[in-house]
């Protein structure tokens, strides 16, 4: 049976028995606690908890998930990937552990058409009711073990839904391993499918194991997961995952790179299997809008596409690889993920960048490694250092795997007890800088929780209109109800219903004023979303005292709303144009739109020309001026889709969306708010273009009011400027040119000048050369020149001293410093003699010590006064080094 046919089969199977299908979630979760969805119960967490209701008591849905905490067995097991697709039936309220149990087996017997005596189960502990529901359904008591915490015991790794579970087995027979069901053997006997009985809530904790549970959920339910490629390897009859028809023609693209086949066994297999798992990982994150980074997603896709590079090269694939095997995923899972058609030329730009990157880094670590190994042998050390590997990874992404085979091909140890010391330590202050971030964040939100619970969302009445009457239903102070605030008192603020617009979709959250019926007056600084539709106002109480329960009239501020309007029509004009101008790939990827200007970052491979800018800005302000209509609708997502809007990268949208047309050019999915009407914003003015990351470009501009201050700006400078140079505004260029060119003519003179006077100074010290035993001597105080000069002075003074044997002093005192320089002639060089030497009991007399090598040297001390001193010490010695070169 094909992956897409395994497939259907579970959404039909459960779409006849009431379950709603939901589409999979991108990979960046709505979660600020999650890194990547991992699970399919991850976007229908807010029902368990009971932020939201569910929309539908029974659900189903193939998941995209990434998990990389196995991301070393990739390729050393038949089931492990980074990627993988979770097929999962959910209920919400609705039935619970003896309705799963019938429907996995019966799915898997009938649907799957599995030899049930193959099948075995796994139960939490004493879970004696679900060990009889397998009985019932046909899995006999024997082929069902009881396991504890660690393996059926499901929680999502961070703080959420939980709960004992129950898990599906098929033995694949006695090729893979001993006898003894899935308690001894997880290769033989592999899972297959997930059966959680959500029932608690866990909070924050380490691992799997050590987190407390916080109580009941709110809505008990319902969570499975069935790996997609684990039944396919059974269907398919295939040995592991990378032969399934999912990554078999990715698997045949490596061989084809590699000029090999694939081996059945061995370091290489290994190889080939990490290559073409990660391939497709990598392209479901590029296609969800992960950028390759230092930090978060972006650091854990990076070090996919590094791992796949280096198992590539292991295979003898010198060239680019990642481009062809990310290519081949796309032309295999596209039908199925047409995402990754959508965003096919990002992937291969996005894929080959960072691969030709990486072999810089791989050059440039070698090149360190290199230098580093041959200190370590010149020091006859037999070890290389912790720190020296550390450093190698930690600043120059160099694997540590490559630096144990450099050292040890040089016949070197590598200090790995140091550098895991040094890792660890660094992973910790990473981590304890995380959690006291997510300790603030998670008190938050039980909060709000906690009011979402008792009052339900906010009601939202900010598209149609700048104030409303409402009540204060809770206020917080740092996550605590609080009954009353005074003056001057900083708090979270939550209303029955509000006009304030709560940042989200690039857009900041509105600000204005909130007047109690008992006379306090707050000022609205922020609103955000505590909660997806629940809106949280932070707020300063200016007068009087406001108490929870009050009514209250809030009043958004409308100048800046209208502003905040403005540059939002502009963003998606802009963001159309982008596209017109640069391809479909210039797709955004986050924007800020604010009060007056607005921040667009997308997606290109090269900085925008002055050229491409001008353009850019004067399309958007045609645009604008030809005042086209901003219509706003709703509809469900599909058709919407259908209709061709614009979603962003990784946002998840609820079913029904909003859609905001302009004219008849831009179509985008958004919540935020608008013109009515092009014109009214005024016109946009770039102010600037610069790189945020691999393949991310960021442009800024100024809108309405905005635009025409920063024309304002401008011309006040200009006119600053031409005034300067005494020029009309226009002329202003063309006067500063003539300046620039008089100014450079004038130094020129001066330094010929300075040339000339300095030669005719030299010519008069040579003149004044006293012929001693072996040489011509010239030591002297000379008044006016600073150390470059005099040193000038005294280089040219001895190349002019008869044939090269003769040595220079000067001395002059320079801003409140005695300086010294000393120059030796050719012969006296060739005979070894320094210049330094002469000036060395000199530099101690002005308290300073002597610089320079070979024929020149210098000297600067504070002791002005013992210039005279000095230049006689120095004479002293000068002469002794000419007798000195005379015998
Ligand atoms: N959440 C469970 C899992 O990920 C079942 O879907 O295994």
């Amino acid at each position: 049976m094909q992956s897409q046919q395994i497939r259907s089969t579970f959404i039909d199977f459960f779409t006849d028995r009431g379950h709603e299908h939901v589409r999979s979630s991108p990979l960046v979760p709505d979660d600020p606690t999650l890194l990547l969805a991992n699970a399919g119960m991850n976007q229908f967490k807010p029902y368990y908890l009971g932020e939201t209701p569910p929309p539908f008591p029974r659900a189903v849905s193939v998941q995209k998930c990434a998990r990389t905490s196995d991301i070393e067995n990739v390729g050393r097991t038949a089931r492990h990937g980074t990627f993988f697709e979770m097929l999962g039936n959910f209920s919400f309220g609705d039935y619970f552990k003896s309705e799963t149990i019938a429907y996995a087996y019966e799915l898997v017997t009938k649907g799957y058409g599995l030899d049930p005596e193959r099948l075995w189960a796994t139960v939490y502990l004493d879970d004696d009711e679900s060990i009889r529901m397998w009985e019932r359904v046909g899995i006999p008591a024997e082929r069902v073990q009881r396991l504890g915490k660690e393996d059926n015991f499901w929680s999502m790794g961070v703080p959420g839904p939980c709960g004992p579970n129950s898990e599906l087995y098929y033995d694949r027979g006695p090729a893979f391993g001993p006898e003894g069901g899935p308690a001894v053997n997880d290769e033989r006997y592999m899972e297959i499918w997930n059966l959680v009985f959500m029932q608690f809530g866990r909070g924050e904790g380490e691992g799997k194991t050590d987190y407390p549970i916080l109580g009941e959920l709110p809505m008990k339910g319902i969570d499975t997961g069935m790996g997609l490629e684990r039944l396919a390897v059974i269907l398919q009859d295939v040995e592991n995952v990378c032969q399934t028809d999912l990554l078999a023609p990715t698997l045949h693209t490596v061989q084809e790179l590699a000029g090999r086949g694939y081996p059945g066994s061995g370091a290489e297999k290994v190889s080939f299997q990490v290559v073409t798992e990660h391939a497709r990982a990598m392209a479901f994150l590029i296609a969800d809008g992960v950028m390759p980074s230092n930090e978060g997603r972006g650091y854990i896709l990076r070090r996919l596409m590094r791992r796949a590079v280096r198992h590539g090269r292991l295979l003898g694939v010198e060239g680019p690889l990642l481009p062809a095997v990310t290519g081949s995923v796309i032309a295999n899972l596209g039908t199925a993920w047409p995402e990754l058609v959508e965003h096919a030329h990002l992937i291969e730009q996005v894929t080959h960048a960072e691969e030709e990157s990486f072999g810089r880094t791989l050059r440039q670590g070698a090149k360190l490694l290199d230098a580093a190994v041959r200190r370590a042998k010149e020091q006859d050390a037999g070890t290389l250092s912790g720190e020296t590997a550390f450093e190698l990874h930690d600043t120059f992404g160099f694997p540590v795997e490559l630096t144990l085979e450099a050292a040890h091909d040089a016949g070197l140890d590598v200090d790995e007890d140091r550098f895991a010391a040094l890792l660890t330590a660094q992973q910790q202050r990473a981590k304890s800088g995380g959690k006291a971030k997510t300790a603030a964040a998670l008190r938050r939100q039980e909060a709000y929780r906690d009011l979402v619970a008792r009052h339900g969302r906010t009601d939202f009445l900010g598209y149609e209109r700048l104030s409303a009457e409402s009540t204060v239903l809770a206020l917080l102070d740092e996550g605590e109800p609080v009954a009353a605030a005074g003056a001057g008192r900083q708090v979270e603020l939550v209303l029955a219903a509000t006009p304030f617009y709560a940042e989200g979709g690039g857009q900041v959250g509105d600000t204005g004023v909130l007047r109690t019926a008992g006379g306090a007056v707050l000022e609205i600084t922020d609103t955000r979303r505590g909660l997806p539709g629940f809106h949280v106002h932070t707020a300063r109480v200016t007068e009087g005292e406001i108490r929870a329960g009050e009514a209250a009239e809030a009043v958004v501020d409308a100048r800046r709303r209208a502003a905040v309007a403005r540059s939002h029509s502009a963003t998606h004009v802009l963001h159309a144009v982008v596209r017109e101008l640069l391809g479909n790939h210039a797709a955004q990827h986050g924007s800020l739109v604010d009060d007056g200007r607005l921040r667009f970052d997308f997606v290109h491979f090269s900085a925008l020309s002055a050229g491409q800018l001008g353009e850019l800005e004067a399309r958007v302000n045609e645009r604008l001026l030809a005042d086209p209509e901003v219509r706003v609708w709703y509809a469900d997502r599909a058709e919407a889709e259908q209709a061709g809007a614009l979603a962003l990268f990784g946002e998840k949208y609820e079913e029904t969306v909003r859609i905001v047309d302009i004219g008849d050019f831009s179509r985008e999915l958004c919540g935020g708010t608008h013109v009515t009407h092009g014109s009214q914003v005024g016109g946009l003015r770039i102010a600037g273009e610069s790189s945020v990351g691999s393949n991310l470009r960021r442009i800024e501009a100024w809108t309405g009011h905005e635009a025409l201050l920063s024309a304002d700006r401008e011309r006040t400078l200009l006119r600053e400027l031409s005034g300067l140079l005494g020029a009309r505004p226009e002329d202003a260029a063309e006067a500063l040119r003539k300046r620039l060119d008089l100014l450079a003519n004038a130094q020129a003179d001066v330094e010929r000048m300075r040339s000339a006077e300095l030669a005719a100074l030299a010519g008069t010290l040579a003149e004044k050369a006293e012929a001693m035993p072996g040489g011509m001597l010239v030591a002297t105080r000379v008044d006016g020149v600073d150390a470059q000069e005099l040193r000038r002075l005294a280089s040219t003074v001895a190349q002019r001293l008869a044939s090269g044997v003769g040595v220079v002093v000067l001395g002059t005192p320079h801003e409140g410093k005695a300086l010294l320089a000393s120059a030796v002639g050719s012969r006296l060089r060739e005979q070894g003699i320094e210049a330094r030497e002469v000036l060395a009991e000199a530099a101690a007399a002005i308290g300073g010590g002597a610089g320079g090598k070979g024929a020149l040297a210098s000297a600067g001390g504070r002791h002005v006064e013992k210039l005279g001193d000095a230049l006689s010490l120095a004479r002293a010695s000068a002469a002794g080094v000419l007798s000195r070169s005379a015998r």
